[in-house]
């Protein structure tokens, strides 16, 4: 402080004798302004900043930030570059509270699938971009009008770079093709949340919600109750959001068990780690059920609000293995009452649970034909409506601890819209 002082009465004096001569550079008159506004103004800002949190500009953007000593820390993406986030500050009386939101991206099925995405966007760091304007809408955005409830809160934006859910955890890389490649995701969620803490001020949050959609919506299932453990006494409230996080365990369209054994085989490729005791002793032979949301979600003891369709577009294409364009052609056949029949297990599965039951807990499932609605299209999380209300007004509801659960989803008629919801988009 002291020594600033001194720098300032040095020029203060600089400056009067600057203005008092005549035939000074401006050059040198504005060195002075930008020492005087080093030296000042940015102290000042950083100090206000820190008090009042500042708004961020108007597209919302948000800032990456690399996990340093991710080599110590274990916190690597697939090919072993530093994982990380985007961050964007909460501001006003959102200071202290914090979305962090898990990224998805599907899973890698197998090691040389695992090699192929530790190339891309998914697997590596190496080419994420440092600032990202496409995280201003839906949930994300900075709007109070298009995100009343979470528009000023910290937003931190985990990127999905270990292939499988936030959950692997080998010590050692593993080679494929004469590459280390590494599953390190549940320490990436890890090192996220100590750097989030010590670097960015979360040890004076409040309010945390996690959430995450399709493979995030997943891992926020698996991980709500962990993720709390590692929270400070600060934290007043704490919640999770799964978007298009609730994969079925359950054979496809032709009969084949697909979808269970391709994420047992990453289970155990990844030697997935959840910490969730009931899960575990109910399935003390076969953990890796544990890896299916139908069977983490009974169990999860945050409050948990799933938002969901029942007629999901990754669920029906990728696991249920019906192709887009089988649906409208195929009125007559086997299709539409497959689907409906489906629907019907995944309301059975979600709602003969005490979770979806409790005051705590919220939902919103309804039938669009869509994945990711909410962090994804504005028609999802505005637009659709069911009971009259959208996606964001039951969110709003659940986070003030009112009722905020729709009820038994409506059923594709046989033929023509087939669609039972109007505010859907069409399929
Ligand atoms: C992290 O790296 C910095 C230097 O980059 C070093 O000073 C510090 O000790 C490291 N921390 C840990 C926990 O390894
Ligand atoms: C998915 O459907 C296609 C076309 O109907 C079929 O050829 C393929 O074998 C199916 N995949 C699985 C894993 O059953």
């Amino acid at each position: 402080m002291k020594r600033k002082m001194r720098r300032l009465v040095g020029l203060v004096a600089l400056a009067t004798l600057a203005l008092a001569t005549p035939g000074v550079e401006a050059q040198l008159l504005s060195d002075l302004a930008e020492a005087a506004e080093n030296l000042l103004v940015r102290p000042l800002e950083a100090a206000w900043d820190a008090t009042f949190g500042k708004a961020p500009d108007a597209a919302g953007t948000v800032y990456l930030e690399l996990l340093p000593n991710a080599t110590e820390t274990g916190a690597l993406c697939l090919d072993g570059s530093p994982a990380g986030y985007w961050f964007r500050k909460g501001w006003g009386d959102g200071k202290d509270k914090w979305l962090v939101f898990l990224e998805g991206g599907g899973w890698c099925f197998n090691e040389q699938d695992c090699y192929e995405r530790s190339k891309t966007i998914l697997g590596s760091s190496k080419q994420w971009a440092q600032t990202r304007s496409d995280r201003s809408s839906q949930i994300f955005s900075a709007d109070p009008k298009e995100n009343p409830d979470f528009y000023n809160w910290n937003l931190v934006d985990v990127a999905y770079c270990d292939g499988a859910s936030f959950s692997g955890n080998v010590a050692e890389p593993i080679t494929v093709n004469g590459e280390e490649i590494y599953f390190r995701g549940k320490n990436i969620l890890e090192a996220t949340v100590w750097h989030l803490k010590y670097g960015k001020g979360m040890t004076f949050a409040t309010d945390v919600v996690l959430a995450g959609c399709s493979a995030g919506g997943l891992a926020t299932l698996l991980h709500a109750d962990w993720f709390e453990t590692r929270l400070g006494p600060s934290v007043k409230n704490y919640k999770a959001i799964s978007f298009s996080g609730f994969f079925p365990d359950t054979p496809n369209f032709q009969g084949e068990p697909w979808y269970p054994s391709v994420m047992k085989y990453v289970y155990e490729m990844q030697q997935v780690d959840i910490h969730s005791p009931g899960c575990l002793a109910d399935n003390m032979n076969e953990q890796y059920k544990c890896f299916f949301a139908q069977n983490q979600y009974r169990h999860i003891k945050t409050p948990v609000f799933l938002a969901n369709s029942v007629y999901d577009m990754y669920t029906i294409s990728v696991i249920y293995n019906v192709s887009q364009q089988t649906i409208p052609e195929n009125e007559n056949n086997l299709v539409v009452p497959y689907l409906n029949d489906k629907s019907r297990s995944l309301w059975d599965l979600i709602s003969w649970t005490g979770t979806w039951w409790a005051g705590k807990n919220g939902g919103f499932l309804h039938t669009c034909f869509t994945h990711c609605a909410g962090c994804l299209t504005d028609s999802g999380w505005s637009g659709v409506k069911v009971d009259g209300m959208s996606l964001r007004d039951y969110l709003g509801l659940w986070l003030r601890n009112q009722v905020a659960r729709t009820r038994e989803p409506c059923v594709y008629t046989l033929g023509e819209p087939f669609q039972c919801n109007p505010t859907c988009p069409p399929l």
